[in-house]
């Protein structure tokens, strides 16, 4: 199977590149967003025309939540129109899409871990740029997966665990929100469940059991619980000082609570989720070996 790997040079493309070796049924064809711009017709054309192409995952995506709110057009030139884009070559070449979505398609006055089947309503220009390249894939009889993730980290590219890692290195208090609830997930996780469910798929269909799905990581924490936790298994001497949303304001709002129910995704593709913290302290080992 020929899989392309969109936007692969970010954090979840790059978590796939370092596990092609666990897939060998899989070719993959990884492009960056110079080598194939998902909103260019013409690159995308001339990129199809000459591979053939089964499968894609599509890692692509504007994801700078703040600055999307005055960025407006091109946060929906990538989530909106690239997407729709994909959906389409998608189906005239009879590829599988598996195209990754956010926790911020909900507006986080639940309580309640939310289920694909849930009502969204994004708080931001981030979210709802999302939730249209979503109705993309599921409005279009494509055989694709919208698969919502949160919080992701990774061993490659800037995010909060490195980020915590790097200033906690440097300072002896650090303030960090406590009141957004949600889960981390170790990017390296969610590729192999992607990875994973196209390997299994062979001929049949990934959608055949609907098209929404949630991953997460297992656990709850806010963000405050989960620089603690960095610090803890990073080993790293800095006091974590809890703070209301309202003492750190930002330009895009964000949901207070965004847990995702994966039960979903486990039944219908036998995926084992590891804990949070389990797979925060992979991800913190392979750094300190980098
Ligand atoms: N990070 C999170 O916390 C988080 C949480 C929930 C959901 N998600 C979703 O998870 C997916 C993967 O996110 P990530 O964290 O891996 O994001 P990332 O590290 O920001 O990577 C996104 C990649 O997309 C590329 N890109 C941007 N515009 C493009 C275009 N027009 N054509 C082709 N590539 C383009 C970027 O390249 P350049 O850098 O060169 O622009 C970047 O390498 C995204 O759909 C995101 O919305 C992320």
């Amino acid at each position: 199977m020929n899989v392309l790997v969109t936007g692969a040079n970010g954090l979840l493309g790059s978590e796939i590149k370092s596990l092609t070796d666990h897939f060998t049924n899989l070719k993959f064809f990884f492009k960056g967003s110079s080598d194939l711009n998902i909103c260019n017709l013409k690159e995308l054309d001339v990129f199809f025309n000459s591979n053939k192409i089964d499968s894609i995952i599509n890692c692509a995506a504007y994801t700078a939540v703040d600055k999307a709110e005055e960025d407006i057009l091109n946060a929906k030139k990538v989530n909106e129109e690239g997407v729709l884009n994909l959906v389409n070559i998608s189906k005239k070449i009879n590829a599988k899409l598996i195209h990754i979505s956010t926790d911020y398609v909900f507006n986080g006055e639940s309580f309640i871990p939310y289920k694909e089947i849930d009502g969204v309503s994004p708080i931001g220009v981030y979210g709802n740029t999302k939730r249209e390249g979503e109705l993309s894939v599921l409005n279009s009889d494509v055989d694709g997966l919208v698969i919502r993730t949160s919080w992701l980290y990774s061993s490659y590219g800037n995010n909060f665990v490195k980020t915590m890692l790097r200033l906690g290195e440097n300072r002896d208090e650090l303030s960090v929100i406590f009141d957004q609830v949600g889960s981390p997930t170790y990017a390296r996780d969610l590729a192999l469940a992607c990875l994973n469910i196209l390997d299994n798929s062979e001929e049949n269909k990934i959608s055949s059991n609907g098209k929404m799905y949630h991953f997460s990581n297992e656990g709850v924490a806010s963000w405050y619980d989960f620089a603690k936790a960095i610090m803890f298994i990073g080993d790293v001497k800095c006091n974590v000082k809890p703070i209301e949303t309202k003492d750190y304001p930002t330009p895009a709002k964000r949901p207070h609570f965004s847990v995702l129910n994966k039960t979903k995704i486990k039944n219908d593709f036998g995926i084992e989720i590891p804990y949070w913290r389990d797979s925060l302290t992979d991800c913190i080992s392979k750094l300190k070996n980098k």
